[in-house]
């Protein structure tokens, strides 16, 4: 079930009509769509796709690369840590919904197929005082199977090669689309249950750095906020952040 990617096919499953647009190849998504009066900017593969922390996000073709633009979005500065969350949800969801399959979330923002990584979210945004101004959600997801190279860490998968399933890339698109519809999910935090209960780190042991300290502890979960909250030989510790995360 592979039709080409397309404004039109896209549009098709979205229930608001949006503005998008599709290239073939860009730099990153993120930053294509900061020039563009568009709210959705679509890429077959990226060259300069980004990560978390500066990290380089492999984006070869057979994922789909994708950002939203929020423009004066009805979010307070203080839930802006939410938002990647959410959109780690919303992401989950659309894979459970059209492969089948229950996907975990990885705190904070990356969702995992079977103890692997299948997709990734980063988040931009620009704050005036307490004014959200504007946010640049990123969405790069592994659809079709493919050999992943040795240099990536902690291999990763594709939602083909875990599932079988050749899902429509078009309605995948659409369901993260309709994803920015209900963004006051943010502010009620009523997504917060489905991000606890896929929550993938629960009961693991992780080493985690943060500003250059290592702590190594076993995860308890997350919390209201959902920072991270870590059993360190008995003392509790929590992060709202970290520079990198491995389990042990
Ligand atoms: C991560 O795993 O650390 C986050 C990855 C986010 C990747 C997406 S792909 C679309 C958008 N453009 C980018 O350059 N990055 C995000």
């Amino acid at each position: 079930m592979s039709s080409e990617i397309s404004e039109n096919l896209i549009l098709k499953y979205a229930k608001v009509p949006r503005k998008v647009a599709v290239f073939g190849e860009v730099y990153s998504t993120n930053d294509t769509i900061k020039d563009l009066d568009v709210d959705c900017v679509v890429a077959k593969s990226q060259t300069g796709g980004r990560g978390t922390n500066n990290r380089k996000f492999f984006s070869p073709k057979g994922g789909v690369y994708l950002s939203f633009k929020l423009i004066n979005p009805k979010i307070s500065a203080d839930k802006l840590h939410l938002v990647t969350p959410y959109f780690a949800v919303i992401t989950a969801k659309a894979i459970e919904k059209l492969a089948g399959i229950k996907p975990q979330i990885k705190w904070v923002n990356d969702i995992y197929l079977n103890g692997k990584k299948v997709a990734g979210i980063l988040t931009e945004s620009k704050i005036y005082g307490d004014k959200v101004d504007r946010i640049i959600v990123g969405i790069g997801i592994n659809v079709k199977r493919q050999n992943f190279p040795d240099f990536i860490l902690n291999k990763p998968t594709s939602i083909e090669g875990e599932t079988g399933v050749q899902i429509d890339e078009n309605r995948l698109i659409a369901e993260l689309l309709n994803g920015i519809n209900d963004i006051s999910s943010i502010e009620n935090e009523d997504f917060i249950g489905y991000y606890k209960d896929r929550f993938y780190l629960i009961n693991k042991k992780i080493k985690i750095t943060l500003s250059g300290v290592l702590y190594e502890g076993i995860v308890k979960g997350v919390d209201k906020n959902l920072s991270l909250i870590l059993d360190i030989g008995g003392e509790t510790k929590t992060f709202i952040c970290h520079d990198q995360l491995e389990m042990i």
